[in-house]
């Protein structure tokens, strides 16, 4: 009989969760964005989100369980993520997790999130197999592995300031463009010329494989300053109207060009690091996870570049590169398999770290 597995994810804005069948069959997967939640902010208000999730959890919860026409009495067991992340988010869905897997009688296993990312791109490509190098780009982290096993992971690198989605989200808010700034940059990116404005590109030196992107996102910052800075008045209704907003009023033109520009150094650092390191493993194979990896230049400049190097890349579709619980579920599997359980005193780790450094 297949094994069906609940994932629950709610270790940052998205509320989610997601019936999997024998670890890879998705035969569901719900996600409740808080995107226009937290749009007005620039990025997540985490009080905001912990509350969102509480009201979200068990109606998405439910919806998977529909769609995939499962019953809670069908379930074998229930993968939820319990760090790292926003620690009132995490708890939300840890604590969901654990209270239906007591009053189903069913075991539990806490999911590390980044792990969850990786294994989207397994739950995607029946070729891919251990061991691989992943680089998991999201909004919280830029962190490259070596994905040795089931379960076994180094860390190879990471960055040292901003992570990847971060610093889109953050150049995002700078130019006015809202929030996630990521697929937002990408958009006016292609309409722009990514040579036209050639932005800094913070390379390690050779071996390590570790990430910057606070001085591109200055740099960025500076150049649109020097080129073209209005300041304005802030609305009159906004709560502080002595408080001169600083919104750059730019010619479309050169906002296209600064995003193409910006983007392609972000591009560039990602895949050059991340290649890297896999040409230096045996197996060559590379997966690029989070929800940057979404970025279609990232992924047509990363295939095109490997090729020549002779590394095999694999992404996940973009809907399960960002935040899903398929991924959870996918994660959590072989351990419920293999007979792992938490106890109901599992708590959330804000910080939880994902294999050796
Ligand atoms: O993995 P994810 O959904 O959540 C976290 O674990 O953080 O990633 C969200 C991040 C955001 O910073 C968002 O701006 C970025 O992924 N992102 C993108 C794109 N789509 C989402 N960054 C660049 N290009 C995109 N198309
Ligand atoms: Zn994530």
């Amino acid at each position: 009989m297949a094994h069906l597995t609940l994932g629950i994810e709610t270790s940052c804005d998205e509320t989610a969760a997601a019936v999997l069948e024998d670890g890879r069959r998705i035969r569901s997967s719900v996600v409740a964005s808080q995107d226009l939640l937290h749009a007005p902010y620039g990025g997540v208000v985490p009080e905001l989100a912990s509350r969102r999730h509480i009201e979200a959890i068990w109606p998405v919860v439910q919806e998977a369980l529909t769609r995939a026409e499962v019953s809670l009495a069908e379930l074998d067991g229930i993968a939820a993520t319990s760090g790292p992340g926003l620690i009132g988010s995490l708890l939300v869905g840890l604590c969901f997790g654990k209270a239906l897997a007591f009053a189903c009688g069913i075991p539990l296993v806490g999911v590390n999130h980044l792990e969850g990312h990786l294994y989207a791109a397994l739950l995607d490509h029946d070729d891919l197999s251990f061991p691989f190098t992943g680089l998991v780009a999201s909004g919280g982290h830029t962190h490259l592995y070596l994905a040795a096993a089931p379960g076994e992971y180094r860390l190879l690198g990471r960055t040292r300031d901003d992570a990847a989605g971060e610093a889109f989200d953050k150049v995002a808010k700078f130019l006015g463009l809202g929030y996630p700034g990521g697929p937002l940059i990408e958009k006016w990116a292609q309409k722009g010329d990514p040579n036209a404005v050639r932005f800094p590109r913070s390379i390690p030196p050779r071996g390590s494989y570790d990430f910057s992107f606070s001085g591109l996102k200055t740099a960025v910052v500076n150049y649109v300053k020097r080129s073209a800075f209005s300041v304005q008045r802030s609305d009159s209704s906004s709560l502080q109207p002595s408080v001169f907003s600083l919104q750059p009023v730019l010619d479309p033109a050169l906002m296209a060009d600064i995003c193409a520009g910006f983007q392609e150094a972000v591009v560039d650092v990602l895949v050059r690091v991340s290649l890297a390191a896999a040409k230096a493993s045996t197996s060559r194979r590379l997966v690029l996870a989070g929800g940057v990896a979404c970025n279609g230049r990232l992924r047509s400049e990363c295939a095109e570049r490997a090729t020549g190097e002779g590394v095999q890349v694999y992404y996940p579709t973009p809907s399960l590169c960002t935040d899903n619980a398929a991924m959870i579920a996918a994660a959590g599997y072989p351990r419920l398999l293999r007979g792992e359980r938490a106890l109901l005193s599992l708590n959330a780790d804000a910080d939880l770290a994902l294999g050796l450094t």
